[in-house]
């Protein structure tokens, strides 16, 4: 039998979550009560009023990343001394993004507590996260995360039970006083939905025909086991398809963020004359991808275009898409799709838990961000799995290079050349002021002509959520041009140092013979103009970006 016991406690006022739940520093995290506040204001911001959580499951789980360990045995504590009458965690305290939020819908649990700090590294000195998702599996709504936040401002007490540490090694059941504890493989449940969605025969029949070839690259993070599972012992890829498969708690010391700069392995591998036809990649907590052909880089936002495009070919999209949805920054080419579908195209600021109402709504089935997250109704995450299976799909019932996939898509649909340059560790104020004095200068820039490109309107992106009226303001400033090109500039609610001003540039093609250039030269006058506008140079003391995408 465990005590109950309630510890005094002091609020720390900086714990307000960013895009994606609360990260920060380990260090930050490992302050006496730190974790245990947020906990305790997660669970005091949600408790239903009748009950409280008797008879409710707490699903909890992580990327694997230092310090994932000591947070869960903390947090299962805490669940048991909040009453929660089950918890169910991934075995090993392992469970990727997407797997956590199918494992919510599946099991009808309350919510999801997830440890991750995505694709930020990891290590003592590295970052961590905490994020509630909800009964539908999805992030927090801004809604809640300002209940939660409100709440860690005013947080007195915690309770924890008094117990020894829970094993997670084993799966089985375990109790914690009159608390349930399930460990669960953590693989399994996700594996059987990606089984309904896909054609597993089909894509068996590509790895397995002895010309097609595929290099998954797991980060060192959490989806090796994933990868391992359903793509080399499920769909039969040869041992050594996958990459970095093994999940250390520092990956290795790398940036689990899939992105060309970050794979190096994976570029040798899928370049040069003995290219593989197909490689991917996901991060840290395994809810991006990035997806490449032999000497063909997709970029995200392509990605999701293509996918909507094809939908039909995979059997979980076959009846066709209800509608589709974007993050404001992401191109624009999936809205080139969704018109000619004849299906809606939603506008959404940045971050998956704007998708959720539309998704729960059955207004949109894909979606995705330009910041390599792609997914669909399925669960309430990006999924980069997902997307890696969805590709393969396509391209087993195709039967084409992915490069002449995308270029028969350009081709039909004028290439929606993209890029996005970050200027990372900016001091936090000369940040703001960059932000705010562009922001004051928005409503002159109408009509003004630069060069080849005129000014058609300048706004600062405003969402009203069409299911439940909520507004957000204030989310990335827009600079519109004639002809459809975009430039746009946000600073980023992931970091954990300083600030990252992210600046996305693009511009449509329809010429198929100017089809090949490189997007930075393509885009060239306009990356001159982002940082003649917005004075960057001036703001940051930067003459060029950290990270080019
Ligand atoms: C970044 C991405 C955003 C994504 C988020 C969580 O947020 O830009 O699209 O949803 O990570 O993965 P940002 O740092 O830009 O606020
Ligand atoms: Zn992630």
């Amino acid at each position: 039998m465990s005590v109950r016991k309630t510890i005094a406690t002091h609020p720390f006022g900086d714990q307000k979550p960013g895009t994606s739940g609360l990260r920060k520093k380990v260090r930050v995290f490992q302050q006496a009560n730190y974790l245990e506040n947020f906990v305790q204001s997660i669970f005091d911001a949600t408790r239903p009023g009748n009950g409280g959580f008797a008879g409710k499951t707490l699903v909890v789980g992580g990327d694997g990343r230092f310090y994932n360990d000591e947070a869960l045995q903390t947090i299962i504590k805490m669940a048991a001394a909040n009453d929660f009458e089950r918890v169910i965690a991934g075995r090993d305290g392992l469970l990727s993004t997407p797997a956590a939020s199918c494992i919510i819908r599946k099991y009808r649990a309350f919510g999801g507590i997830i440890l991750s700090a995505s694709h930020n590294p990891g290590g003592p000195d590295a970052d961590f996260g905490i994020k509630f998702n909800g009964a539908n599996g999805g992030p927090a709504s801004e809604e809640l995360t300002a209940a939660i936040f409100a709440q860690s401002r005013r947080i007195e007490q915690y309770y924890i039970a008094d117990s020894a540490r829970v094993d997670l090694g084993r799966v089985g059941d375990r109790q914690l006083g009159g608390m349930q504890i399930e460990v669960i493989d953590p693989v399994a449940d996700y594996a059987a939905l990606m089984e309904q969605l896909f054609d597993f025969e089909r894509i068996r029949e590509l790895l397995t025909g002895g010309s097609f070839r595929l290099q998954f690259d797991a980060m060192n993070a959490i989806t090796g086991p994933y990868a391992h599972d359903i793509l080399e012992q499920t769909l039969g890829a040869p041992p050594g398809s996958v990459l970095r498969g093994q999940p250390l708690p520092d990956f290795g010391g790398e940036h689990p963020d899939p992105n060309p700069a970050h794979t190096p392995e994976l570029q040798r591998l899928t370049s040069g004359r003995d290219a593989a036809d197909f490689g991917a990649a996901s991060d840290g907590d395994g809810d991006r991808n990035m997806i490449l052909g032999a000497n063909f880089y997709v970029t995200p936002s392509d990605s999701l275009a293509l996918l909507a495009a094809n939908a039909t070919l995979a059997p979980g999209y076959r009846d066709g898409i209800a509608g589709v949805a974007r993050s404001m920054p992401t191109s624009q080419a999936v809205d080139r799709v969704a018109k000619s579908l004849g299906i809606p195209c939603f506008e959404t600021p940045t971050g998956w838990k704007f998708f959720g109402n539309l998704l729960d709504a059955g207004k949109i089935t894909l979606c995705g961000e330009e910041s390599f997250g792609t997914g669909s109704d399925h669960v309430r995450e990006k999924d980069g799995l997902w997307a890696v299976l969805f590709w393969l799909n396509l391209l087993a019932v195709r039967g084409e290079p992915v490069a002449d996939i995308v270029r028969r898509h350009w081709q039909q649909y004028g290439r929606d050349y993209y890029t996005r340059h970050d200027y990372e560790a900016v001091a936090s104020d000369a940040a703001q002021s960059l932000v705010e004095t562009l922001r004051g200068q928005l409503g002159a820039l109408a009509g003004q002509r630069f060069g080849n490109h005129e000014i058609e309107t300048a706004d600062d992106f405003g969402y009203t959520d069409p299911v439940d009226g909520s507004q957000s303001r204030q989310q990335g400033l827009r600079i519109l041009l004639r002809g459809g090109a975009r430039i746009i500039y946000r600073l980023s609610g992931t970091g954990t140092e300083g600030a990252t001003l992210r600046v996305y540039i693009e511009g449509h093609e329809t010429d198929p013979a100017r089809h090949n250039q490189d997007p930075q030269n393509a885009l060239a006058e306009l990356i001159d103009l982002s940082h003649r506008l917005a004075r960057i140079e001036h703001f940051t003391g930067r003459g060029s970006p950290d990270v080019v995408t």
